[in-house]
């Protein structure tokens, strides 16, 4: 209840206070706990992340989407969502489907969301619950790790994750912080400072919990789902246990649900309010268009040093 929560949150208030800290993208400071940085607050934050490893109870049959910010949760929520649902919508031809209406965000919640209240988002018994999360593979809650459940990593070209944060960070900023340049954020993003980076040792953590659980986890990257996302929608279905039967194929169910879920769709749903700050270019190699040719070049070599031998290519 609200007393036990604020007493929790004052405790990990004087954890954090104890913490190295660094410049914010979105807040003013990040907070290094546990080898990454995290955003103070409430969502997404550092404090969530102690509450999740002190109480988060994992089922054996939930889903976890990860991802670090910017590389296409709002995507993989919509897309999971639409096939894990899609008998529910499908045969209640009454009810909108849900993202037509609402936000990816709103549909999938962040593990966030069960933290720090009252009632929680999924009721007792409902299976499978579907969970996102920004918390880097060697910080899950044990209950998760321990659950067996399935978990899929999405990770993007960390030139195009480092643009999109850096527009996405400019809309959310508190207005008292000012712009931040290019230049700045990419010199932030260099030495790992953004919320749950390093990006690197994020991608790494789920990449080889992937190679050696690929029963459990499942890599996936923007960019092979930006060139045949109807192949990724077949395989996360066959992974997630909800394959689609030939007479689907036959059906178009599969294309249905990529068209749901396309950026051109979402963005229009959603391009009111705050809701549209999750919906920018949606493309691959963005980043030609912002970074010079030394700050490529630094990016790539970082990567290829960070990622050899986890066969990564973007
Ligand atoms: P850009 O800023 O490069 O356009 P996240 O959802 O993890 O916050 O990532 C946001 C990025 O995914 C943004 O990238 C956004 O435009 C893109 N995006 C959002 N919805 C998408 C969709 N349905 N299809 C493809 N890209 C999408």
């Amino acid at each position: 209840d609200e007393e036990k929560i604020n007493a929790a949150l004052n405790r990990y208030k004087e954890k954090i206070a104890t913490l190295p800290k660094e410049k914010g993208w979105v807040t003013k400071d990040l907070y290094m706990y546990q080898g990454f940085w995290h955003q103070p607050g409430r969502v997404n934050s550092i404090e969530a992340l102690m509450a999740i490893q002190d109480t988060f109870k994992a089922h054996p049959t939930d889903i976890y989407l990860a991802t670090m910010p910017k590389s296409g949760t709002t995507w993989l929520k919509a897309l999971v969502f639409a096939l894990v649902k899609r008998h529910h919508y499908k045969n209640n031809t009454k009810s909108t489907h849900p993202l037509l209406v609402s936000n990816p965000h709103v549909c999938l919640p962040g593990i966030t969301i069960e933290i720090f209240r009252n009632t929680p988002f999924y009721a007792e018994g409902d299976s499978p619950r579907l969970f996102a999360t920004h918390i880097p593979y060697p910080l899950l809650s044990q209950s998760i790790l321990d659950s067996g459940c399935r978990l899929v990593y999405l990770c993007r070209n960390p030139k195009d994750v480092l643009v999109s944060l850096f527009h996405f960070a400019n809309k959310l900023r508190d207005k008292s912080l000012g712009l931040m340049t290019f230049e700045e954020a990419y010199q932030l993003f260099s030495k790992g400072v953004m919320p749950n980076g390093p990006y690197w040792d994020h991608v790494k953590g789920y990449r080889k919990a992937s190679l050696e659980h690929p029963e459990n986890v499942f890599f996936l990257t923007y960019e092979e789902m930006s060139v045949d996302i109807v192949d990724v929608v077949k395989r996360l279905a066959n992974f997630l246990g909800y394959p689609f039967t030939e007479k689907e194929e036959a059906e178009g169910t599969v294309n249905e649900i990529v068209k749901l879920c396309g950026f051109k769709n979402l963005s229009e749903v959603n391009k009111h309010g705050l809701n549209n700050v999750f919906f920018r270019e949606g493309k691959v190699g963005d980043w030609k268009n912002y970074l010079t040719d030394e700050m490529s070049r630094n990016l790539d070599e970082i990567t290829e040093e960070k990622f050899k031998g986890l066969d990564i290519s973007f």
